[in-house]
């Protein structure tokens, strides 16, 4: 997972870099490193978050420094320690990298390395790669950039490095495969970072390399991109990037979480903004464009993990109800190794906050072998997985920072819902009257939103009342079922409580056998679907003398009597609710979390973009 950050140019870099690893904190936590150079390498370590490393870099010299390579990392190969830590140097100690993926061949290589008399310090894969680099370099006779094309060729796995050799500090090379890596270009000064928010400040002007693509920052000759396998040049495609760096600081609140809950009402205008026309119809070009292929489509599969396959499973209810199209939620993790039947009349739907996680990549490679439609949900622009499918749509939450997503899923859901009933319109599945009742509460729900956002402080009540179970249970029934799951994973990921969704009518099954007094069960039982049958789950519940926490619809009068907390959301349509449901267990889910002074932002063992397999 890991951040990388790097700078080559006029300016002195250390501040940069650690300002910019503070933003891709996001990414990993288990150490922090950097090297800076002036007269000679500077190598700091340190063990932990950004702050440890930033305690080491009093020295003076190190303000001076014009290049530096910097790292946050997320260990997949050895503990989290200081020997673990990036920038890795070679033997010689002349070259340096940092490196975010996984060499997947490293073992052998370090045994031939072994060989030739090469000594490893660390247990990391990146290690191992930083020397195959320096052996090629010597045995070729050969420059950085010419080096590591030839050692790339010869890795297997995913990695986005920078490098750089002391014996020609003029420039630092970069290259990718699998993990991403952006380029801020602004007059001969070159920023690195795995995203582009460490460099926002300074420049809008990005190029994000693509696989197999790697580049050379010099201070003599300029950027140089070229393929490392096929070894042509490559013309460079520099963006202009729209967003603020506003969009990724925490604008007074305690933590990015928050923030990113409170600011949903927006990031729902966002993600309708000139998809809802005056005339109340839905437009997505890249389905206008491709109507057909959803028209001809066998069924629809979409792959995701965590959130995104929560909001998937929505997705898989809404295009069945509305499209009339047979639709299915993989596992991107299981879809890539369990042999799938996929066929070319199939429509592979991705879904990715990030748009980088690697077993989602991994999903789309088997895919394209079958060669079917592939049309990506995702929230980052250019990101791989929406540069690695035919067609898609963006989301527009915009930057989520919080390693909990929250914002994200509210998007997905409402990308999946405006979908659905779009396609579902044109196939001829969906009637005026409906197309025209869900388009009216969809243009409503941003207030809905922030109508639910009030009952902030009521949320907070409940939240210290139960801060201190063990175990919670989370049913919805329909529509509302992912919003269960979704629930139990914020409240497991941020407060480290066991919970659990559950189909409601599933409770019966065997999850009955654990409630107690001491186990709350959140149920979201709105009105509407299969209200009746939930006010008798809520009844087993109660008879077995379990705590229940629910959200209901407002006016709600049965459930109310029953309950022992209550939270109202407003009276919306039955497919409406859900994405207005799950904004309450968000906020359930965080105060219990900062009650019990959890790490929300950064919760333990878990990054935000995971592109490990
Ligand atoms: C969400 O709160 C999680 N941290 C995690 O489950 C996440 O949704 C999952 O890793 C998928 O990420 P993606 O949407 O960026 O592909
Ligand atoms: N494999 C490297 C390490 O363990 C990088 C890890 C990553 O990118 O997640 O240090």
């Amino acid at each position: 997972m890991c951040g990388i950050v790097g700078y080559i140019g006029e300016n002195p870099s250390k501040e940069f870099i650690i300002d910019g690893l503070k933003k891709l904190e996001y990414r990993g936590y288990d150490s922090a490193g950097i090297m800076l150079y002036t007269d000679k390498a500077y190598l700091k370590k340190a063990k932990g978050k950004i702050y440890n490393l930033e305690n080491k870099l009093s020295e003076k010299k190190l303000n001076n420094a014009k290049i530096g390579i910097g790292h946050t990392r997320w260990a997949t190969h050895g503990i989290p320690s200081f020997s673990n830590s990036h920038p890795h140097k070679s033997n010689s100690g002349d070259l340096y990298i940092v490196h975010n993926g996984i060499i997947e061949n490293y073992e052998s290589i370090k045994e031939i390395l072994i060989k030739k008399g090469y000594k490893f310090y660390s247990d990391t894969d990146t290690e191992v790669l930083i020397n195959l680099i320096e052996e090629v370099k010597k045995v070729n006779k050969v420059k950085l950039g010419k080096a590591l094309k030839i050692a790339l060729n010869s890795v297997i796995g995913a990695f986005a490095i920078a490098v750089f050799d002391i014996k020609n500090p003029h420039e630092i090379v970069v290259a990718k495969l699998g993990s991403p890596l952006a380029i801020g270009i602004e007059n001969k000064n070159f920023y690195i970072g795995s995203d582009p928010s460490p460099f926002l400040n300074f420049t809008k002007r990005c190029l994000y390399l693509n696989d197999n693509e790697m580049a050379i920052l010099s201070m003599k000759k300029g950027l140089i991109l070229r393929n490392f396998i096929t070894d042509s040049v490559i013309n460079q495609k520099v963006e202009n990037l729209k967003f603020e760096i506003e969009q990724v600081e925490k604008g007074g609140y305690k933590h990015f979480m928050l923030k990113e809950i409170f600011e949903q009402p927006k990031n729902i205008i966002d993600a309708i903004r000139g998809r809802i026309l005056d005339d109340y119809k839905i437009k997505f070009s890249s389905i206008e464009s491709h109507i057909d292929k959803f028209k001809n489509a066998n069924r629809l599969i979409f792959i995701s993990c965590g959130t995104s396959w929560h909001a998937s499973l929505l997705g898989e209810y809404y295009f069945e109800e509305l499209a009339r199209i047979p639709a299915g939620v993989e596992y991107a993790s299981e879809f890539r190794y369990r042999n799938p039947i996929i066929n070319e009349n199939d429509v592979i739907i991705p879904v990715s906050q990030s748009g980088e996680t690697a077993d989602t990549l991994a999903a789309i490679k088997l895919a394209k072998q079958f060669n079917p439609f592939l049309f990506g949900i995702c929230n980052v622009v250019g990101s791989s997985i929406s540069r690695e499918t035919d067609s898609g749509v963006y989301i527009h939450a915009g930057p989520e920072i919080g390693v909990a997503s929250t914002k994200a899923f509210t998007c997905q859901s409402l990308i999946m819902l405006m979908l659905s009933l779009d396609i579902g319109y044109r196939l001829g599945k969906v009637n005026d009257e409906k197309y025209k009742q869900i388009i009216t509460e969809i243009k409503k729900l941003s207030r809905y939103a922030k109508k639910v956002l009030e009952e902030f402080d009521n949320i907070k009540k409940i939240a210290k009342k139960y801060k201190n179970a063990k175990n919670f249970l989370y049913l919805g029934r329909g529509y509302n079922f992912p919003i269960a799951l979704e629930g139990a994973l914020k409240l497991k990921e941020i407060s480290y409580i066991h919970a659990e969704g559950y189909p409601a009518a599933e409770m019966k099954h065997g999850p009955i056998a654990l409630i107690d007094k001491n186990m709350p069960v959140v149920v979201i039982a709105t009105k509407k679907g299969s209200y009746h049958k939930i006010v008798s789950n809520v009844m087993e519940i109660k008879a077995r003398g379990g705590k229940v926490i629910a959200v209901v619809t407002k006016g709600d009068t049965e459930i109310k009597k029953i309950a022992d907390d209550i939270i109202e959301i407003p009276d919306v349509e039955e497919l409406v609710a859900p994405i207005i449901a799950n904004i309450p267990l968000q906020l359930l889910s965080y105060y219990i979390a900062d009650f019990k002074k959890c790490e929300i932002d950064q919760p333990r063992n878990l990054a935000k973009s995971v592109t490990v397999e």
